[in-house]
């Protein structure tokens, strides 16, 4: 049996990945980028700074910026982001994930969050979620990012569990790339099409019960 399962948010726990997209979107749009949601999965689990440049990569405006602008320009998009999420609460919890958290808990199996975001605390808080988390890895404190395993490994060092017994939910390309990386047994959140073939895949998370954790670990 597992001992641990490590959590993706955005896009996994809650719906945030779409107010990610259009807070990029808004803040691309001033800039005269125009992104669609096609583009926008290669964003998904990419930190805010690669987001921003991936954008400006995408409209060619890559050298046209300062250092002082771009992080001016990653400001102005997390502060908007920052104002869509405060009305977040407990009734945005994707389907399925609260009873998964509290089944998960009864049986002793370790949890932690290993998002990209630096407002992953906040979003766990507002969803009253924070005390099913036994670790919570800090994104700002890992060398590199996602497809990087380093914040998989983080969360699983977090809650002293080794990477080979643990289990990785997400939703994005990114996420699924460092999952596979830190030798966590990878179960995706959304299509086959994105996020590959090859590992275990639920099309919306109603289908994550412990049960179905289980029969996956059992048949690696
Ligand atoms: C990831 C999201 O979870 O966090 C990305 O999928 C986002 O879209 C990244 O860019 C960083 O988030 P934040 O809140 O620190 O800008
Ligand atoms: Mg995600």
């Amino acid at each position: 049996m597992f001992q641990a399962v490590l959590f993706d948010l955005d896009g996994v726990i809650t719906d945030t990945a779409e107010y990610h997209f259009l807070a990029w979107e808004k803040l691309a749009k001033e800039i005269g980028i125009t992104i669609d949601r096609e583009f926008n999965e290669n964003l998904k689990g990419v930190s805010r700074e690669e987001s921003l440049r991936r954008i400006l990569v995408h409209g060619g405006q890559e050298n046209a910026y300062t250092a002082e602008a771009f992080a001016d320009m990653a400001k102005r998009k997390n502060d908007n982001y920052v104002e869509m999420i405060q009305a977040v609460s407990p009734k945005d919890v994707y389907p399925g994930i609260l009873q998964l958290l509290q089944e998960l808990r009864a049986n002793g199996i370790k949890i932690a969050l290993a998002s990209a975001s630096k407002n992953g605390p906040f979003l766990l808080d507002q969803m009253q979620l924070t005390a099913y988390f036994d670790a919570i890895a800090d994104p700002a404190k890992v060398a590199a990012s996602k497809p990087a395993p380093d914040i998989f490994i983080a969360a699983a060092e977090g809650v002293g569990v080794d990477v080979s017994q643990a289990i990785g939910i997400e939703d994005a390309y990114s996420g699924i790339a460092a999952i596979k990386a830190a030798h966590v047994l990878p179960i995706g959140v959304g299509k086959a099409e994105i996020l590959g073939e090859d590992i275990a895949i639920v099309p919306d998370t109603s289908q994550l019960t412990l049960d179905f954790l289980t029969k996956v670990w059992d048949n690696k």
